[in-house]
């Protein structure tokens, strides 16, 4: 084995180093400064999306003059599985596919049957699933359960057309979508999430009627705290209706709702049932209430950078890593050294130390681009 570290060289990203000597520890499942392990690994697909969320890809930002990802600069297939590979023998145990919106790539199958062949350090299956805006599931569902796909989370902001068509900002009907919600049930993609961002003001109202509407089904409705995260959306904290709120108001108006156990360390929603035992709901409270402390989130971008926080400002690069000419035989090692050593490094913990004020978004990186 050569002992050489060679940088790259990019504006902007940072330089993830050419690594071919040991790193400091081999311990698997990799930890980082604040003892957290490395579980869930977020790949975004494409940057594009077919709605224009106001809280995510705000029409005025997003025009026809924003310039995409050409398809040369996206991370292929082999490409994704290799890093795929890598990350589950450092201990992830699920990977989630996003975009923008994933079901606009091409031939997404394909990828999803080459992960779908994971296995975790344990031996089990690595859990695979997907977070949609629902519009093409009616036409894909079947497909991405046939390929290998365990479950979808669907993303759905109001029941009343008037307020959908408001958020979304594109003409999509709520019936398209809960025919896709339907079509993934059909399919066995479940249990099947669907988040709902609330942004007071324009979708608070549509708490209860989307509250009582999923009640009847076996989905789980979640509250998503509107959060701070882009650059794009003008987030104000007075737009945002805490968990306590959107609880209370359940519990009030519908039923009294009681706290469950979560399914794992480090979940992100808070799950809650109806004591009557029909129905379960959660709640993501990234700004009243941080969940930092267990974060083994990483996302990796459509184009190959790695960010280990939703509030990154910058990625680190790692398809000139896989794109190199050299070395093409150590690619796997390099990859695992350096993911290694940049999780062991990991500080991150943004919403615990974020201010009421975060006017300062600067050129942090969009939810669009690296997913939820
Ligand atoms: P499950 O596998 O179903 O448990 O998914 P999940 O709990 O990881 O939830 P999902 O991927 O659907 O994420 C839901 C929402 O939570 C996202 O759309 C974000 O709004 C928010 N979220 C997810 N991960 C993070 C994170 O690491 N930090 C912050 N601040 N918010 C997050
Ligand atoms: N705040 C909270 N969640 C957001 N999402 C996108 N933008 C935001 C935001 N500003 C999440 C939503 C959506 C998913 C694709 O990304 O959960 O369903
Ligand atoms: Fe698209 Fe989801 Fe963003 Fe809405 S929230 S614009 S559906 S990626
Ligand atoms: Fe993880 Fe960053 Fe979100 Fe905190 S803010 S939970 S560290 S992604």
């Amino acid at each position: 084995m050569t002992d050489r570290v060679i940088q790259l060289v990019s504006e902007s990203t940072r330089n993830i180093p050419l690594n071919f000597a040991p790193v400091a520890s081999n311990a698997v499942p990799v930890r980082d400064t604040l003892q957290r392990k490395i579980h869930d690994l977020r790949i975004s697909v494409t940057d594009r999306c077919n709605f224009r969320c106001v809280y995510c890809m705000p029409k005025s930002v997003f025009n026809k003059d924003y310039q995409f990802l050409p398809h040369s600069e996206l991370l292929s297939f082999e490409e994704i599985e290799k890093i795929a590979t890598v990350f589950v023998k450092l201990g992830v145990e699920k990977i989630r596919l996003t975009g923008g919106e994933p079901l606009l790539r091409k031939n997404l199958e394909t990828l999803i049957d080459k992960l779908s062949k994971l296995q975790t350090l344990d031996g089990k299956k690595v859990e695979l699933t997907l977070t949609t805006n629902g519009t093409l599931l009616r036409k894909k569902a079947q497909v991405l359960k046939n390929a290998g796909l365990d479950r979808v989370t669907v993303s759905l902001d109001a029941l009343s057309e008037g307020v959908f068509r408001q958020m979304n900002d594109v003409d999509f009907s709520v019936a398209e979508v809960l025919d896709g919600i339907e079509a993934a049930a059909e399919a066995k993609l479940g249990p099947i999430k669907v988040n709902m961002v609330v942004k007071k003001g324009m979708n608070d109202h549509e708490i209860i009627p989307m509250a009582s509407y999923f009640k009847k089904t076996p989905h789980i409705l979640r509250f998503i705290e509107y959060m701070d995260v882009g650059a794009s959306n003008g987030w104000k904290m007075d737009e945002v209706v805490s968990s306590s709120e959107v609880l209370q108001r359940i519990s009030a108006e519908l039923e009294p709702l009681e706290c469950i156990d979560p399914n794992y360390t480090g979940e992100v929603a808070e799950r809650w049932r109806y004591t009557s035992g029909q129905g379960e709901v959660g709640v993501i409270s990234s700004v009243t209430q941080a969940f930092c402390k267990d974060c083994s989130r990483i996302r990796l971008s459509t184009e190959g950078k790695l960010y280990t926080c939703l509030f990154a400002n910058r990625g680190h690069d790692i398809r000139a890593l896989i794109r190199r000419q050299e070395h093409q035989d150590q690619t796997d090692l390099l990859l695992e050294n350096a993911v290694r050593n940049l999780w062991a490094g990991r500080t991150d913990r943004y919403s615990e130390i974020r201010s009421a004020n975060t006017s300062q978004a600067g050129d942090r990186i969009e939810m669009s681009y690296i997913g939820g």
